[in-house]
C-alpha cells in the first residue's frame, strides 16, 4: 500500500464506534472495549502524527452519550483521566496540541480542569491539532452558534444581512481548523450520528465492518487509500 505524501488529508475525524459491540464478542463487560478503545485511539494519533496528517478529530464522547448508564459514563470518566495523566508527557514531546470541542462545562470539575491543563499545557505546539470531541454535538454547536450571533445583532455590532459562512464559522467549536477531509466510521454503521454535521458538507466518507478496539494501522492505511482514490468536485465540473 503506497501512499501519496502530497495528496494527504489536511484534517481526519474519526467516530471510534463499536467498543461495547466488540468487548460482548470477547464475552466481556462493554467497558473492556472503551478500555481496548483508548489503546488504540493512541496508536492511531501516533501514526497521524508520523503521516504528517495536521488536524485528527476523534469523537470521544457525543452530547447524546449522556443517556447511557451511569456506570458507563463514570468508566469513561476515568479513563478520560487516565489518558490526560498519562498522556501529556507525550503531547509535549511530540509537539502535539490537544484542543477539545464540545461543551466542557457539563463534565465534573476536576475533568473540566484537567482538560484545561493539557490544553494549556500544549497550546504552543503545532505538530498536529489533536481535537478530541467530548459532550459534543452538532445541533447543539450551531444553535449555540445561532445564539451568539442573535445576541451581537440585539446589541447592534453586526446586521443581519452581514451574517455569512464565514462569520458563521468563527463562532464553532472548529474555529480556525480546515473542514475534515475524511471521516472514517467504524463499526459497520453507515451514519454520522451529530458529528461536525455542518463542517462535513463536502467530506470524504469512509465506513468499514471493523470495530474501533481491532481498528489497525493498516485499516487507517487502507482508509487514507480510499481518500486519495476519491475525485472531490464540490459541486464543480470535473474534466478528466
Ligand atoms: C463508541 O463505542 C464509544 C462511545 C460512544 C463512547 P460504543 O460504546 O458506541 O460501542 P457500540 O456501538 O455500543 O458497540
Ligand atoms: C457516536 O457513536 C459517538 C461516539 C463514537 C463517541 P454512538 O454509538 O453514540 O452513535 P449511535 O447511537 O450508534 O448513533
Ligand atoms: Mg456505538
Amino acid at each position: 500500500m503506497i501512499l501519496d505524501p502530497f495528496k494527504l488529508p489536511k484534517h481526519v475525524a474519526i467516530i471510534m464506534d463499536g467498543n461495547g459491540r466488540w468487548a460482548k464478542k470477547q464475552g466481556l463487560p462493554r467497558i473492556f472495549g472503551h478500555q481496548r478503545g483508548v489503546e488504540v485511539a493512541k496508536k492511531i494519533i501516533n501514526k497521524t502524527w508520523e503521516l504528517g496528517i495536521p488536524v485528527l478529530t476523534l469523537f470521544a464522547f457525543s452530547k447524546e452519550n449522556w443517556e447511557r448508564p451511569k456506570e458507563e459514563v463514570t468508566a469513561l470518566f476515568e479513563l478520560l483521566k487516565n489518558y490526560l495523566d498519562s498522556e501529556l508527557k507525550n503531547l509535549k514531546e511530540k509537539e502535539i496540541n490537544f484542543r477539545v470541542i464540545g461543551d466542557k462545562e457539563d463534565f465534573p470539575k476536576d475533568i473540566q480542569e484537567k482538560l484545561e491543563f493539557v490544553e494549556k499545557a500544549t497550546e504552543k505546539y503545532n505538530r498536529l491539532i489533536l481535537c478530541m470531541a467530548l459532550s459534543y454535538g452538532g445541533r447543539a454547536e450551531i444553535l449555540k452558534a445561532t445564539k451568539q450571533i442573535a445576541e451581537k445583532v440585539k446589541k447592534n455590532e453586526i446586521e443581519p444581512f452581514e451574517i455569512n459562512e464565514e462569520i458563521f464559522r468563527k463562532f464553532l467549536y472548529t474555529k480556525n481548523l480546515p473542514d475534515p477531509d475524511l471521516l472514517i466510521r467504524t463499526s459497520g454503521e453507515m451514519r454520522i450520528s451529530n458529528f461536525l454535521i455542518f463542517q462535513s458538507a463536502y467530506t470524504e466518507f469512509y465506513f468499514t465492518e471493523v470495530c474501533w478496539p481491532e481498528f489497525t494501522e493498516e485499516e487507517y492505511l487502507k482508509a487514507l487509500l480510499s481518500y486519495q482514490k476519491r475525485i472531490r468536485k464540490f459541486g464543480k465540473v470535473y474534466e478528466f
